[in-house]
């Protein structure tokens, strides 16, 4: 079946596009248009119900670019409203959450550390997934401010230094040995998080595993395109400069007020 249609990603920010660039290598004769809603950036620190507002209007707007099949590439849009989404628009979601299930069944210490929003950590669906693995112990700890300061181009700052550290010492001090990001602004800060971490603690994410996702859900059920090379589009609601930093200045960067 072949549908040459887009695929539509959308982000709080600029973080997705961590998620933008697996699907991208895994798929590279999809289309692709990435939504960067920078201008309610962070979503963390909001309601469930502004979340599910936000992503609509989201979805809305890449439902009118006429995507076939929508990638929430942010852990707390998906763990506050992906059912919403699921519910309102008759199109294929797939969502992003934070990759406990790997962490807790490969972790020898029984102790693996998750970094993530407020919203992500406080949703029930986090709730629901992390119960699952009552053997292992859970230090969950909410990365306040790291979003911000990514959305500024501020990734290698000495604010971000101190606040990283502030987060990982407590779980280095617990001995975990598997922190997950559960955040997909926070695989940019890899290099950092490495600097801080003993070399034992291995860092996992969820992207590669969306990447597959998107595209068993697209081979089952909407269709591979068949048109190779197809230009990604990107857009923004905000300064364009740092998603185009981010994306190595590469791509064109379209903004517009949505
Ligand atoms: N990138 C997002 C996530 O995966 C949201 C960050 C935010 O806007 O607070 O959770």
């Amino acid at each position: 079946m072949i549908n040459n249609k887009p695929i539509g990603i959308f982000d709080s920010g600029i973080g997705g596009t961590s998620i933008w660039s697996e699907i991208h290598q895994l798929l590279p004769d999809e289309k692709t248009i990435y939504l960067a809603d920078s201008k309610n950036a962070p979503y963390g620190q909001k309601s469930k119900a502004e979340i599910i507002d936000l992503s609509c209007k989201n979805t809305e707007f890449l439902l009118d670019m006429d995507c076939k099949l929508i990638v929430v590439a942010c852990n707390t849009a998906t763990t506050n409203a992906i059912q919403e989404l699921r519910a309102k628009y008759d199109v294929p979601f797939i969502g992003i959450e934070p990759a406990i299930k790997p962490a807790a069944t490969h972790s020898k210490t029984q102790t693996i550390g998750i970094l993530a929003t407020q919203g992500t950590l406080n949703s029930e669906l986090f709730h629901k997934t992390s119960e699952k693995f009552h053997d292992t112990k859970i230090i969950e700890q909410v990365g306040h401010g790291l979003v911000p300061l990514i959305e500024k181009g501020k990734i290698n700052s000495p604010e971000m230094i101190t606040l990283l550290r502030s987060y990982l010492t407590p779980m280095i001090e617990a001995n975990i040995d598997y922190l997950v990001l559960g955040c997909s602004h926070y695989p940019y800060l890899i290099p950092q998080i490495k600097n801080i971490l003993p070399a034992q603690i291995q860092i996992i994410d969820s992207g590669e595993a969306v990447a597959r996702q998107t595209q068993n859900v697209l081979k089952d059920k909407v269709g591979l395109s068949n048109i190779k090379n197809r230009a990604p589009l990107f857009y923004t609601n905000a300064d364009p400069k740092v998603l185009s930093e981010i994306l190595g200045n590469q791509y064109e960067v379209i903004e517009k007020d949505f």
